[in-house]
């Protein structure tokens, strides 16, 4: 049987720092408040003329040379985000075409903050599928562009950033081949898409518009969702939370992230947590810290990885694999 191995992560960040204490300002409220509600203390900001698609580039070049291997060993580009670069092409082709890919595919998905990992369900598919052997998952937002600067309750929430995943496919069952992903979980509840949207959009008002939230709402669903969404997946690979050595959650507030690990019964040493310095940054910050985790050394072949996201739509998911 077919499978999907990790075969390299990379990430990138902006350069520009936002700490909480720039916000205090501008807006009524305080660093202790994003701190004690959040687990946020800064995030980076994309610069003026600085791109998703530039994030996301450089997130995939760090991959390829961690992976070894070159754009042209490619067959498939998957790009996860809620804010491309233009309207169309997909930023996945204009990611192809800055890598110098000049074969294979590219197109976009967007679930919003559980883009991510509906984009590395999708790239699964694609390689058990036996449509393509090796697929660059990408997550990259500018989630900047999107803030409205006077709403306190949503702009000190997100960031800016890039990650990527390069996933091969692998034959065989039983040997060290049995790492890869082993159990994807996908939902959607367009019932709640009031919750959390964007109030512009090129059909609807021919605008880009801002990011709108009902956070407390969202805070409820996340955890019960989150929690519900890991003992699936895990079912479905006929594991226990006792198995999962790495939780690598959506870092949008660490106590939607505590709340759940808590559900699951997880002690938080085994949690991966970048919230703090990087913010929410959506389709992004999964891949984000599954590289940053990967930089710190913290995954050893055979961990099994848990990773979980909720976001607009209201869309979750989660995907568990075997490093
Ligand atoms: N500084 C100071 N006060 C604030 C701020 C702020 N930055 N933001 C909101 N407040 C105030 C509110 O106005 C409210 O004041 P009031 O009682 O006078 O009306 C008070 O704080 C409490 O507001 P709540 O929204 O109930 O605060 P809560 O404890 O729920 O925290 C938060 C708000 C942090 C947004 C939280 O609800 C949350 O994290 N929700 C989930 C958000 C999330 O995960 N979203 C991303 C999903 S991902 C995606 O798809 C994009």
């Amino acid at each position: 049987m077919r499978r999907s191995v990790v075969r390299g992560t990379g990430h990138y960040l902006p350069e520009r720092v936002v700490e909480n204490s720039y916000f205090e300002s501008m807006l009524d409220t305080t660093d202790e408040w994003i701190r004690s509600r959040t687990g946020i203390e800064r995030r980076h900001f994309a610069a003026e003329g600085e791109f998703t698609s530039d994030l996301a580039i450089a997130a995939a070049r760090q991959a390829l040379e961690r992976a070894g291997m070159v754009a042209e060993d490619l067959n498939a580009i998957v790009v996860a985000t809620s804010t491309p670069d233009l309207t169309f092409p997909a930023t996945a082709t204009i990611v192809q075409a800055g890598l110098g890919m000049q074969r294979g595919f590219a197109y976009d998905i967007q679930a919003v903050c559980a883009g991510f990992v509906f984009a590395l369900a999708n790239a699964d598919g694609l390689i058990r599928s036996g449509q393509a052997d090796r697929v660059l998952v990408i997550g990259a937002e500018t989630f900047s562009r999107i803030m409205d600067w006077t709403d306190r309750g949503t702009c000190v929430l997100f960031g800016d950033g890039a990650g990527a995943v390069i996933l091969e496919a692998v034959e065989g069952e039983g040997t060290s081949d049995d790492r890869g992903v082993l159990a994807t979980d996908l939902n959607s509840d367009g019932n709640l898409r009031e919750l959390l949207y964007v109030d512009g959009g090129v059909s609807r008002t021919g605008t880009v518009g801002f990011l709108r939230m009902q956070g407390n709402l969202v805070f409820r669903h996340a955890v019960e969702k989150l929690a519900g969404t890991a003992k699936r997946v895990l079912d479905k690979a006929g594991l226990t939370p006792g198995d999962i050595d790495w939780l690598v959650p959506h870092q949008a507030n660490l106590r939607i992230i505590a709340g759940t690990a808590q559900k699951m019964q997880l002690p938080m040493d085994k949690v991966v947590l970048t919230v703090a310095d990087h913010g929410n940054t959506s389709a992004a910050s999964i891949p984000l810290a599954l590289s940053v985790a990967d930089t710190q050394g913290k995954f050893k072949p055979g961990d099994v990885i848990v990773t979980e996201a909720i976001g607009g739509g209201m869309s979750w998911g989660s995907v568990v694999l075997r490093w």
